[in-house]
Order: C-alpha cells, then sequence, then structure tokens
C-alpha cells in the first residue's frame, strides 16, 4: 500500500495562509426582491469534505451554516419574482436589450472582484483542485461575456424587417416567465450561471437555490446580484429541496424549470407542478458515457483521453467517461498504460500543487463506491491497480475493475465518482448494443483509426446520443457547442446561443404589406413610438 492517510489530509498549519478559513461562516442573509433579508431561524451545517489532522486525531471541518428557510420564505421569493414580472408587463421583461446587458455587464463586473472567495469556498467545498476551481470561475466569466455576445448578435439579426407572401413582420426574441433555475454541485458556480444568467439577460425574472454543496460560495455574490438588478428579478433562496423547491412548483406560478441533477428528482418535481402544459424544462440530468476503445487505436492518445474522461474532478462530472469497452486484443495493454497514469496522479488536498485526486463532497459517497466495488468483485471483476479503492474518511483512490459484466451494478449505475469500469468486447456490436439499451444517451468517446470502422460505429449513435467524440474524451466544452442528451439524460439543448433560446420565445408584429400599414410601421419606428418594433442596431 503505497499511499498514507498523511499524504492527503493535512493538519491546519500546513494550508497556504491565503486559504485558510478561520471562523466558520455564519450565513443569516438571503435575497429576496432586492433586499438582503436575514435569517433568524435554524441554519443547516456545511461541512467541508476536508478532515484536518490535529496530532493524532482527524476531524472533518465545519465551513459554516446557511439558511433553513421554509416553504413561506420560499413563496416569498416566488411572489417577488411574479410582481417584477408582472405578466410581462414589469420593468425588466420590457426593458430595452441594450439597458438589460448593462445590468448584467455590471453584475460581471462586480463578480470579478469575488474571484478569490468564491475559488477558496470551491475548494472547501466541493474539494475542487485550485486549478479547476479558478477555471471554473472564469470560465463562468467567459460564459457571461460571450452571452452578452451573442445576444446582441441575435437582436441584431432581429433589427430588420422581413417581408413574406405580402406581409411584413419583425420577429423578435421575448422572456417566458418566471424561472427557478438549479444548478449540481460538481459545477455549483458555472453549471448554474449557464441557466442563470441566459434567464435573466433575456427578460425572465428568477428564484434562485444554490446546489447541495458549493454552497456558501454564493454568498459572496449576494451583493452582486442585489445591486445589479432591479428589485425581484433575481431572488436566491436556501433551504431543503423538498420543502423549498417543492411548494415553488405546487403553486403553478414556474414558467420556466431550469435544473441539473438526477432524472429522478427531475421527475419528482415537474410533477408537482399543476399545469405542466405551461412548464417548461431545461435538464442536465444522468449520463453513463461509454468510451470505445479499438484494436488499432493510437493507444497512449486512447490512454490519456480516457484518464482525463474518467478522473478528472474524480469522475464527478456528468460528461466523464463512466465505462470503458477496450477491444479484448489491446485490453491488457490498455490497462497495463491506465493504471501506470493512475498511479501517478496526485492525492491531496484541494491547494497542493499538482493536485489530481481530492476528498469527496457527497455524505455516504465512499460507501456507495465501496458497494460497488464488493458487487462487482462478487460477480467476478478485480481491481486491478495498485492502491484501488483505497479509502479513508471521505478519500477514495480510483479503483480500475476488470473484467466488467453486465451482473455487475457498475454496469449500468452512474456512479460519479472515481471508479473506472473496463468491459472486454471482440464484437463491435457490443457497445452499440450497451448504448441502444441504455436508459441514458448523453455522449460516447470512439478511440481508433481504421475511418471506416470508426464512421460505421458513429453512425450507429447518431440517433442515440447528443455527441461523438473521435479520439477525444467527452466534455461539454466548447461552450458554444449544442450540449444536450437523449433519453433520461437531458432536455432541450444549451450552449452560449442555444441558452439564449431556450428562455425565449419567438413574437412577431406582421401586417400586410399596403401603402397605409407601411406607413403606420414607419411612422411607429422613426418616432420610436415602440420598444419592440425597432430597427436600433446595437453595437
Ligand atoms: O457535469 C457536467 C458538466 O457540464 C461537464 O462539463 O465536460 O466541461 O467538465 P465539462
Amino acid at each position: 500500500m503505497g499511499i498514507q492517510i498523511e499524504t492527503i489530509f493535512s493538519s491546519e498549519e500546513r494550508i497556504p495562509q491565503p486559504f485558510r478559513i478561520q471562523e466558520p461562516i455564519e450565513q443569516r442573509e438571503y435575497l429576496i426582491n432586492g433586499e438582503l433579508k436575514i435569517w433568524q431561524g435554524s441554519l443547516n451545517p456545511v461541512l467541508s469534505p476536508i478532515y484536518l489532522r490535529k496530532g493524532d486525531e482527524s476531524s472533518q471541518k465545519i465551513l459554516g451554516r446557511t439558511p433553513l428557510l421554509t416553504a413561506k420564505e420560499s413563496l416569498e421569493a416566488l411572489d417577488a419574482a411574479v410582481n417584477a414580472y408582472n405578466l410581462g408587463n414589469g420593468l425588466w421583461p420590457t426593458m430595452s436589450v441594450v439597458d438589460r446587458i448593462e445590468h448584467v455587464e455590471d453584475f460581471l463586473k462586480s463578480m470579478r472582484n469575488r474571484r478569490n472567495e468564491v475559488v477558496t469556498l470551491l475548494m472547501w467545498e466541493i474539494g475542487k483542485s485550485l486549478k479547476d476551481s479558478e477555471r471554473e470561475f472564469d470560465r463562468t466569466c467567459d460564459y457571461i461575456v460571450e452571452t452578452i455576445k451573442a445576444y446582441k448578435e441575435l437582436d441584431r439579426n432581429s433589427a430588420k424587417l422581413v417581408e413574406e407572401q405580402g406581409f411584413m413582420a419583425q420577429i423578435r426574441r421575448v422572456p417566458l416567465g418566471v424561472s427557478l433555475c438549479m444548478g449540481p454541485y460538481n459545477y455549483p458556480l458555472n453549471e448554474t450561471f449557464t441557466t442563470l444568467i441566459p434567464a435573466l439577460i433575456m427578460g425572465n425574472t428568477v428564484v434562485f437555490k444554490p446546489a447541495k454543496y458549493g454552497v456558501l460560495l454564493i454568498r459572496p455574490l449576494l451583493e452582486s446580484f442585489q445591486k445589479s438588478f432591479p428589485p425581484g428579478v433575481i431572488n436566491i433562496i436556501y433551504g431543503r429541496g423538498r420543502e423549498t423547491v417543492g411548494a415553488l412548483m405546487e403553486s403553478g406560478k414556474i414558467d420556466v424549470f431550469a435544473f441539473i441533477g438526477t432524472n429522478k428528482g427531475a421527475n419528482d418535481l415537474k410533477r408537482l407542478h399543476p399545469k405542466p402544459h405551461r412548464l417548461k424544462a431545461i435538464l442536465g440530468l444522468d449520463a453513463k458515457n461509454p468510451a470505445i476503445v479499438l484494436p488499432d487505436a493510437d493507444l497512449d492518445n486512447a490512454v490519456n483521453e480516457c484518464i482525463a474522461g474518467t478522473l478528472s474532478f474524480n469522475g464527478q462530472r456528468c460528461t466523464a467517461l463512466k465505462i470503458l469497452f477496450v477491444h479484448d486484443t489491446i485490453v491488457e495493454e490498455f490497462i497495463n498504460r491506465f493504471n501506470a497514469l493512475v498511479s501517478k496522479l496526485k492525492p491531496g488536498m484541494p491547494w497542493d500543487d499538482g493536485v489530481a485526486l481530492t476528498p469527496l463532497p457527497e455524505p455516504g459517497k465512499v460507501g456507495y463506491l465501496k458497494e460497488l466495488v464488493e458487487d462487482a468483485r462478487a460477480h467476478g471483476a478485480t481491481v486491478v491497480n495498485e492502491n484501488g479503492a483505497y479509502h479513508e474518511y471521505t478519500f477514495f483512490f480510483p479503483a480500475v475493475l476488470y473484467p466488467v459484466n453486465e451482473k455487475m451494478r457498475v454496469y449500468s449505475e452512474e456512479q460519479f465518482g472515481p471508479v473506472i469500469p473496463i468491459v472486454p468486447f471482440s464484437d463491435d456490436t457490443e457497445p452499440i448494443k450497451y448504448v441502444v439499451n441504455s436508459n441514458f444517451g448523453q455522449q460516447v468517446s470512439i478511440f481508433g483509426t481504421d475511418s471506416k470502422r470508426v464512421a460505421r460505429i458513429m453512425d450507429a449513435f447518431v440517433n442515440q446520443v447528443g455527441r461523438i467524440n473521435v479520439n477525444a474524451q467527452s466534455q461539454r466544452g466548447p461552450d458554444t457547442f449544442p450540449f444536450n442528451g437523449r433519453k433520461d439524460s437531458a432536455e432541450g439543448t444549451l450552449s452560449i446561443a442555444d441558452a439564449l433560446r431556450v428562455f425565449s420565445i419567438r413574437t412577431l408584429v406582421a401586417t400586410k404589406s399596403t401603402e397605409s400599414n407601411k406607413q403606420i410601421i414607419s411612422t411607429i419606428i422613426r418616432n420610436r413610438e415602440s420598444a419592440f418594433l425597432s430597427t436600433d442596431y446595437i453595437f
């Protein structure tokens, strides 16, 4: 056994000064109707996945506490969003595009000033490495910048009138109403903001509930939200999902449900809405993305991509590669090279230089991963890598399982963690059948050099998944690419441009192209008598 607890969890003194959290953060603030309210009720403890050693003892770091709001406060937040929307007549949904963009730019400016605090909390709350936490923050800022650009582009394209079959019309995108935005714990900033920002910029009003873990890191941004947006446009609540969010859905006043989480969670919540036909859902859900490694694959590339695909952020990405089908003629060599690289991954604390493997934030996760490994062992698999499945507190060293078959839970369950099942195959139809029969349909990765064979497998997947990666791991980026999934993996498509579309609907003003109608339309435009009908061009 090469790993020791001492090499993973450290003592307080070994934490670099800028990342130390001396006192627990007691958050009582929440944002409703432009007011930072102070909660006097009970609080929810926030535990870090990080244990700190003191002598021979280790204890889990308590980071702070957040408000445990009830259905009452949650409905107050909803009322604020409903009033701000005011059936489409509120200040925000009727504001000019230029002005709405200015509010978002203000927010971005203020958000950038809080980078250090947010990055530090990302590390402490979800165990994400410093490099990845910084990347998450910066990627989110870039996403906002690109969203503004894309919205300007969209608006420019709508700035002209179209003439068709004796009609003239102007077609523009308008908001949908009140949005509920909820993000996941693995990207508590980025994924949440990829729905929240497009929802806001398109003129919707929002109730936002931060993820289950990665919740304190929103606190530094509360003031930025408060100062940058008119009252009621963005409302931020905390508490137990079932109680707070359940009440929102039951009210029937949510028009858009943007949720990144499990399909079970999405089903349970959607079901509560009394008028499902009025609810638009944008969902990013479960996935079990396979890699298929063909006999002629460039093995170094395949192994490198599979390492990144299975183990970036300890495998806690919805886009992670969660099962590897490796051709039986090369599987031994693949495993040797794969294991050699796994052994080089450095376990440790998020702020450690070059760290690759860190503690897991979900309570009970290590126990769950152990169960998966035990179940696979009981059905004939072995942990084939050095230190595989070593665990201590919240840390779990990657377990490479081989040979995996359909009797094992890990064959079909989404492990969302550092367990790598490897399935040997001899016939290309085996991984194809796996995908076709799976409940999930997010992405696949094919590794090979024989173009005919790659093309055949690729074509078998085009109606099964949202993205087919050739000689590359599965991933969401670049953020301009469409991100979606089939079956239980998603509803709707997100990308910088698509997100603007999913949070809006096209409305048009049309008239017959008679002389008198042309006169009316041109007078309206010339005298700027309408906010909608306008040929103003945003620069
Ligand atoms: O967890 C799902 C994320 O959207 C994945 O994004 O592929 O860029 O890590 P990523």
